[in-house]
């Protein structure tokens, strides 16, 4: 069908439907706006409604309208597809994606993405510019909020678990696309800055920088969205070399590729495009099907077909790429598909949906110290200080359509709980607090401070030089503590922070930006309603100088043989050490779990077989919860140098109180290989530590081979 449609397109039309535009387009009277942006930006009635895809929509019954507008005027009547950003939720809003990946189980990047889907889809969207999967080691970048952290296994799992949840058909037959962004090694900006210069090889780009893109491919993500930086020198959105040899040839993906915001018009400030009419051509050549916002296609497409500097056949093969797209997600049976005033007043914020959040940001916090404070028993009286403790604003980054005014704020949920809350009051510094403050503050047992980030620190174009909690919570802290009373410190964080100031609370609880449920959550955590059981996606550093440190590093010739006293010549700082203050998958629980008995059913394996581990787990008490049992490798000889462990598995398990149960995984050669510049694949025979356990302080190692 789409292709008898294609024939029937003008060229006109056929480019109308590679450009994506704001509604505001359409929702005008364009007479009246003539002298706007329109004017700016060349564009007349025609071009507006031959477009294809519209970025962003209020809610159904505005999309709806647009659609009827447009189809009316629509000579061969293509529906748009309306895209927009549903990142951790839509009305429903959960743990930002960092958070999630701190649950460390995919499953919840899975279902959480399925409630999106459904809030979305009624509400008129086809397409969700999400799972971030850019690859990250510097918390700096704003934007490690919406990553899932440093881990490339991590990353793939939830990245593939997001897009299937997305994906995966509703009952009415509709479904969201998912577009991964953003293509390529974008969390790789220099210096953490946004939009910054990239510069990774080419081995690091296939080894890490894409392992994200690529597991969401292989989940049959609908479609790509390019990266803002370059990549060896070139702008993504017309990179030839990432958008045809890698993503079409390689990789066999045949959905729609999208620009980033404006970035085929940015690719003219990069220097490598001279105009908007060399951008059009670069574009398409390189194999960037739909243009997001700047408009080269729009108003140069058409001379450069005629022109024959343009082959009709590419201008063909992306226009059907996205017809495709429309009628995969049924666009063409039903232009308005899914979406319904009353299914949203039905759908939107269900309670089921805001349980699902609570219970996914329950499994995100991450407990970070715990001298045995928490959990705080029914008979503490409290007191609840810090700049978020009336804060209500828990959604954090990207969540547009989440309003914050339906989230409960800390203080209101500990006021409906059972304990006695003696002082509370909103404040970032030791001033917001008066004399006779601190003298209510001594008849508490516990002081709780919830300290941190607000959501302005981070998310995109929010980076920082200093990830450290700001002076003057740091300050509030220490005049806290001279009054002697224990303390719980929690945080809000889009971010691993450097917590040098306040490790000597009693607690540290990190409880990122957690969506709807949060404070319900972090109470449930509190005391110990729920056992904590989340682990950092990424290390904390000990200050913003040891960045980029991360668990996978690869060994130097150099290792330091002792690190109280490393010797002269050796790999290390003067001045800190080179652990960083919180490693990745730190995170503690109220319970203790004993892993034991490590079992390999054979020490060499060849490619064609597959390796038995298993181990035991034992939940010591004295309450039941989850832990995750992760198992990492050691490639001891390769033909490049390989991380000195690297994790390739992860199961996280519920045990009740003194339970004991047998953990088994299966690795194949698949998760022993690795990627050489040129993109294969290679597995190369020689010895492995398989190393398992549930954090990297402490963990059974076992050597086998591969043969
Ligand atoms: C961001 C993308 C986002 C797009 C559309 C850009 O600024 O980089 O992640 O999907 O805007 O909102």
């Amino acid at each position: 069908m789409i292709h008898e449609l294609l024939k029937q397109m003008t060229i006109k039309e056929k480019i109308g439907q590679l450009a994506l535009l704001s509604p505001f387009f359409l929702i005008e009277e364009l007479s009246k706006e003539a002298a706007g942006p329109i004017k700016e930006l060349d564009l007349d009635e025609e071009k507006i409604f031959s477009i294809g895809s519209i970025l962003g929509v209020r809610d159904a019954k505005e999309m709806i309208a647009i659609q009827e507008r447009y189809l009316k005027k629509s000579r061969l009547k293509i529906p748009l597809i309306f895209m927009g950003d549903v990142i951790h939720g839509y009305k429903t809003i959960f743990p930002v994606p960092l958070a999630l990946a701190a649950s460390f189980d995919p499953e919840n990047a899975r279902v959480t993405a399925q409630i999106s889907a459904k809030e979305a889809n009624v509400s008129g969207l086809h397409l969700s510019f999400s799972p971030m999967a850019d690859f990250v080691r510097d918390p700096r970048w704003g934007r490690v909020v919406e990553s899932f952290g440093e881990s490339t296994y991590l990353l793939a799992e939830c990245a593939k678990a997001m897009v299937e949840g997305y994906q995966k058909e509703q009952p009415g037959g509709e479904k969201l696309g998912a577009c991964v962004k953003h293509y390529a090694a974008y969390g790789a900006a220099e210096g953490g800055r946004d939009y910054n210069t990239v510069d990774v090889s080419r081995l690091f780009l296939h080894n890490y920088s894409l392992s994200g893109y690529r597991a969401s491919v292989k989940a049959d993500v609908k479609a790509m969205m390019t990266a803002f930086n370059v990549f060896e020198g070139v702008p993504c959105t017309i990179n030839t070399y990432l958008l045809r040899d890698v993503l079409r040839t390689d990789w066999g993906f045949e959905g729609v590729t999208i620009s980033d915001y404006f970035s085929l018009g940015e690719s003219i400030r990069h220097g490598v495009s001279e105009n908007a009419r060399d951008a059009a051509t670069k574009g398409l050549m390189a194999g960037l099907d739909i243009e997001m916002v700047s408009v080269c296609y729009l108003n140069h497409m058409e001379e450069l077909i005629k022109s024959g500097e343009v082959p009709m056949s590419l201008l063909d093969e992306a226009v059907l790429r996205v017809l495709k797209l429309k009628d995969d997600l049924g666009l063409f049976k039903n232009p308005f598909i899914g979406a319904s005033a009353e299914k949203e007043a039905a759908y939107l914020l269900h309670p089921d949906h805001l349980d699902l959040s609570e219970k996914v940001s329950r499994e995100s916090i991450v407990l970070l110290k715990n001298t045995g404070v928490l959990p705080l028993s029914t008979h503490n009286k409290v007191a609840l200080i810090g700049p978020f403790v009336t804060n209500t604003r828990t959604n954090g980054p990207w969540s547009w359509h989440g309003y914050n005014d339906h989230n409960m704020s800390l203080l209101e949920v500990f006021q409906r709980g059972e304990l006695e809350v003696t002082f509370a009051k909103a404040g970032s510094s030791p001033e917001d607090y008066s004399k006779d403050d601190y003298e209510i503050l001594h008849e508490a047992d516990v002081i709780i401070l919830y300290l941190g980030e607000d959501r302005q620190r981070s998310g995109e174009a929010h980076s920082l030089t200093d990830i450290s909690l700001p002076e003057n919570q740091i300050s509030l802290f220490e005049s806290v503590r001279k009054l002697g009373k224990p303390c719980v410190v929690l945080l809000q964080n889009g971010r691993p922070m450097v917590l040098e100031g306040i490790l000597d609370a009693e607690a540290i609880v990190a409880c990122w930006f957690l969506g709807s449920r949060s404070s319900e959550a972090i109470y449930a955590t509190l005391i110990g309603e729920n056992n904590p059981s989340g682990k950092l996606p990424m290390s904390f550093p000990i200050n913003t100088g040891q960045i980029p440190v991360y668990h996978d590093y690869l060994p130097t010739g150099r290792p330091v043989s002792d690190c109280l006293r490393p010797g002269e010549y050796e790999s290390h700082y003067l001045d800190q050490p080179n652990e960083p203050r919180f490693k990745f998958a730190h995170g503690m629980s109220y319970s203790r779990f004993l892993v034991s008995n490590l079992k390999l059913d054979k020490t060499r394996i060849t490619a064609a077989e597959t390796l038995l581990l298993s181990v035991e787990m034992k939940n010591e008490g004295p309450y039941p919860g989850k832990d995750t049992i992760l198992v990492f490798i050691t490639d001891h000889f390769a033909q490049i140098s390989r991380p000195v462990i690297q994790l390739v598995k992860s199961k996280k398990m519920m045990l009740k109180t003194h339970e004991t149960v047998v953990v088994e995984f299966e690795l194949t050669p698949d998760d022993l290989g690795y990627y050489l510049a040129d993109g294969s694949k290679i597995y190369d025979k020689g010895d492995f530590t398989v190393h398992v356990g549930t954090n990297l302080d402490h963990l059974l190692s076992a050597k086998f081979t591969l043969i």
